[in-house]
């Protein structure tokens, strides 16, 4: 089943989505890292660092919201980063951030969806996408088209929401996601809907080896996951 954020709403889960984090784009990266304690931060690093040895010059980030995937695969010293999403008010907070880092000229951050990607095939030398696939209104369409202009022997990577598995991780993540979290977020953000969608959608969405089915009908191989502190976020590798 289909997990929207706004139950009531009769558009399609892509313009609920896109209509969500417009509302709460000027408090997403506060919250973000309030509510993750910071470690959001070090499993972008984590993600990232997988792609060193690879060394890809030019870079496509995937559901690339206000950038911090973005900022943080600068450390790659790529020529450039192409940002993709289909929010233009996360996109805004975006652009006033990398214009503030001044790095404005290696990162360019468009409107665009991850199910019609705008780009010729083969383009990039990797892919990235950090907590947007399971925004996705169709996952498998959007990972092919992902695959789709990834050059041959480039690199994707995947970083999301998972669920642990283990007691009593799993337990104390559960209370926390579905009645601490939702309350400050949505008290925070003011919109009522947008952190309870979180903890849904985590909920409804393939993790783990059921990921990794849709990675590979994608057109993806040498897929791996890698669990990140307890099970709560995986890091999804393919290769094209
Ligand atoms: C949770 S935010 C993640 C932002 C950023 N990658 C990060 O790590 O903070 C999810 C983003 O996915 C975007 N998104 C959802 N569906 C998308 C699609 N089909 N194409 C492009 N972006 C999409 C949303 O607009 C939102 O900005």
């Amino acid at each position: 089943m289909t997990v929207l954020p706004y139950k009531e709403q009769e558009a399609s889960k892509k313009e609920q989505v896109a209509q969500m984090f417009n509302n709460i784009s000027h408090k997403y990266d506060f919250l973000n890292h309030l509510l993750s304690g910071g470690i959001d931060i070090l499993w972008r690093k984590k993600a990232i660092k997988l792609l060193k040895a690879a060394q890809p010059k030019t870079i496509l980030d995937i559901a690339t919201g206000t950038g911090d995937f973005a900022i943080e695969a600068l450390a790659l010293k790529p020529e450039k980063i192409v940002g993709v999403d289909i929010s233009e008010g996360m996109l805004n907070v975006g652009k006033e951030k990398i214009k503030k880092l001044g790095v404005d000229n290696i990162i360019d951050m468009q409107l665009g969806d991850s199910e019609r990607l705008l780009f010729e095939d083969n383009t990039f030398d990797a892919v990235i996408v950090s907590f947007g696939v399971r925004n996705f209104e169709n996952l498998e369409k959007g990972l092919t088209d992902m695959c789709r202009v990834l050059k041959p022997g480039g690199t994707c990577i995947v970083l999301e929401f998972s669920k642990p598995k283990s007691f009593p991780f799993k337990q104390i993540y559960n209370f926390y996601f579905k009645y601490i979290l939702p309350t400050i977020g949505n008290m925070v953000s003011k919109d009522s809907s947008a952190y309870t969608y979180l903890p849904e959608s985590v909920q409804a969405f393939p993790d783990g080896e059921d990921f990794l089915k849709v990675y590979h009908k994608a057109g993806f191989t040498q897929t791996q996951c890698l669990p990140l502190t307890f099970g709560i976020s995986t890091i999804y590798i393919g290769k094209k």
